[in-house]
């Protein structure tokens, strides 16, 4: 079984996909190890534990880079105990540091709700709104040191249409979040892409 470790902020919409798509077989031969939250009071990790899963709180402790450092090294921990092999951020609302992508050099995915190199960063759906773009869409990609930056696993577009309102526009695109996290989670485990300068593409 390969081991996924999920870590949220919030309400785990994404999470509860990735619990779906390994339940029903579109995610092969894989299991959710741990979910992992920086925010005791997420409702994600509520969800977790009525599901059985195991489900840590790691709030941080203080601001500045050592507080920051002192947390990730607790992330890292965790996520080792429990055999972690591919991390999953879903809704992880925090910037990871490099020590902790390098402690998992290629096996940190993240999902952001924008057509990424565009809008990254809060509020990626009313970014897109109010920039008037026709098309938007989510991102699902390999997480390096920069925010919402790494190499691109998958994409899924929306049409913008013009009664869209900023709520409707962010669930269209919550919509294809939750059909795209699962798929890019599938392609990575089985390794028919490989990473060929900053392109995912078939081995
Ligand atoms: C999702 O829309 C996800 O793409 C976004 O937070 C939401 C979490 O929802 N992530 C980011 O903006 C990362 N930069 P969820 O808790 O229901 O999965």
């Amino acid at each position: 079984m390969r081991r996924l470790g999920i870590l949220l902020s919030g309400r785990g919409s994404n999470f509860l996909a990735i619990h779906r798509a390994i339940a029903d077989g579109r995610i092969p031969d894989a299991e959710i190890a741990v979910v992992i939250s920086n925010k005791t009071e997420a409702k994600g990790l509520e969800a977790a534990r009525s599901l059985g899963l195991p489900a840590l709180a790691i709030p941080q402790e203080g601001k500045g880079p050592a507080a920051r450092e002192t947390h990730d090294t607790k992330m890292i921990a965790a996520l080792t105990d429990y055999g972690v092999e591919l991390v999953c951020l879903a809704g992880y609302m925090r910037i990871i540091s490099p020590a902790f992508v390098e402690a998992f050099p290629n096996r940190i995915l993240n999902i952001h709700p924008s057509l990424l190199p565009a809008f990254p960063g809060l509020d990626a759906q009313q970014q897109a709104f109010e920039y008037g773009v026709k098309v938007a869409g989510c991102t699902v990609h390999f997480v390096d040191e920069a925010v919402d930056h790494g190499v691109i696993v998958l994409q899924k577009t929306v049409p913008v249409l013009d009664e869209d309102t900023v709520e409707t526009l962010s669930a269209k695109i919550l919509e294809q979040e939750h059909i795209a996290y699962p798929e890019a989670i599938a392609r990575v485990l089985s390794e028919t892409h490989g990473v060929v300068g900053r392109r995912y593409l078939p081995a």
